[in-house]
Parts: C-alpha cells; structure tokens; sequence
C-alpha cells in the first residue's frame, strides 16, 4: 500500500477533523476528566482547523491511495507540534514517523528552528521519547483538567 504526503488546504478541513476527533476519542479521552473533553473536541471541529490553516498553520498530511486520510502533523510557529494523529488500524507501519520527519524539516526550511515543543498524551510519551523529545518538566493540568507532559527536543 502506498501512502501519499502532502501540505494541507482549507477544503480538508471536514477530514482532518473527523479523524482527529476519532482518534483523540479512541486513544486520549479515556485517560482525560469528562471535563476536558468539550474543549478538546471543539479545536478539532472543522471550522477550528479551517481557521487554522488559513491563518498559515502547517498540517502535513498522510493518504492512503484510496484517498483516505490516515495521519496528520500539525506545527505552530513552526516549533509547536500540537496535532499528531494516526489513523488506529494503521499504527505501527511508521507512517507518524514519516509525518514527523517531514514536519520537522519544513520547520527548519522555513524558520531554522533548533527547539521543538509539545505536550504529550500518555500514550505517545514512548513514541516521542524516541523521536528524541525529553520531558520538559512535570505533568500539566490544563484549566479544562486535560493533563499532558510538556516535552521538547533540541537539535544539535
Ligand atoms: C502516537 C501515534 C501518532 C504514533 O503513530 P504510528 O504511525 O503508529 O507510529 P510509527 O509506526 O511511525 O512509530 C514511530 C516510532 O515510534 C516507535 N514506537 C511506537 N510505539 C512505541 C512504544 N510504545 N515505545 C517505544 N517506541 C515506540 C516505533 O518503533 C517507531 O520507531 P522507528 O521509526 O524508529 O521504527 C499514534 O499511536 C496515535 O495516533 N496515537 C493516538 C493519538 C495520540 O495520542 N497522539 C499524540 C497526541 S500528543
């Protein structure tokens, strides 16, 4: 199977909502306060991410070559990664690898940047530790109660 990487636009927007909000449902919701729930979905609903990418936010994304959407990247700043999702039934065959490599690099291209952040969900900890991420210190509690591990990662 092939897949397919390419920068976002506007028009796949619905897309990347529908497999965000799935994904963030099946994998970060269950370990979340039903209070931070709301808030989460929200910043994924379509008209959100729309906004997003019209304001230059960078979501690089994965499809398979029916055209389904399986994984999405998304930077702010060119330093925050603040969406990281792929598609459950196709974890583990490196595609957030790929999507995290063309990322990165893009924000180097446009910015130079050295230092990128996030804030981790407890299940992708593993993942970003060996991408390289370190914590950047303790546990965050959002004021929705979402709790995260702040990390970064420096290149040298
Ligand atoms: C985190 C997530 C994006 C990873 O996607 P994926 O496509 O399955 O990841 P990959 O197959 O590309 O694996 C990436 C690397 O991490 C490694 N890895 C995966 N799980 C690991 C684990 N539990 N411990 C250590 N390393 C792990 C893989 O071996 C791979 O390393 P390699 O490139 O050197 O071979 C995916 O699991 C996901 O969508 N999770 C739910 C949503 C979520 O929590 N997103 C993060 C929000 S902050």
């Amino acid at each position: 199977m092939t897949i397919r990487y390419r920068l976002a636009r506007p028009q796949d927007a619905l897309e990347i909502g529908v497999l965000a909000r799935r994904v963030t449902r099946r994998w970060i919701l269950p370990w979340q306060p039903a209070s931070a729930a709301g808030p989460l979905l929200r910043g994924m609903d379509a008209r959100a991410i729309r906004g997003k990418i019209l304001a230059g936010q960078r979501f690089h994304l994965a499809w398979q070559d029916n055209g389904r959407l399986v994984g999405v990247a998304a930077m702010r700043d060119d330093s925050h990664l603040f969406q990281f999702f792929v598609s459950t039934r196709m974890h583990g065959r490196g595609i957030a690898r790929r999507l995290w490599q063309r990322t990165m690099r893009d924000a180097v291209r446009r910015a130079g940047t050295r230092r990128f952040t996030l804030k981790a969900s407890a299940m992708a900890v593993p993942v970003y530790l060996h991408f390289g991420f370190v914590p950047s210190g303790p546990l965050l509690v959002s004021d929705t109660g979402l709790v995260t591990q702040p990390m970064h990662l420096d290149l040298r």
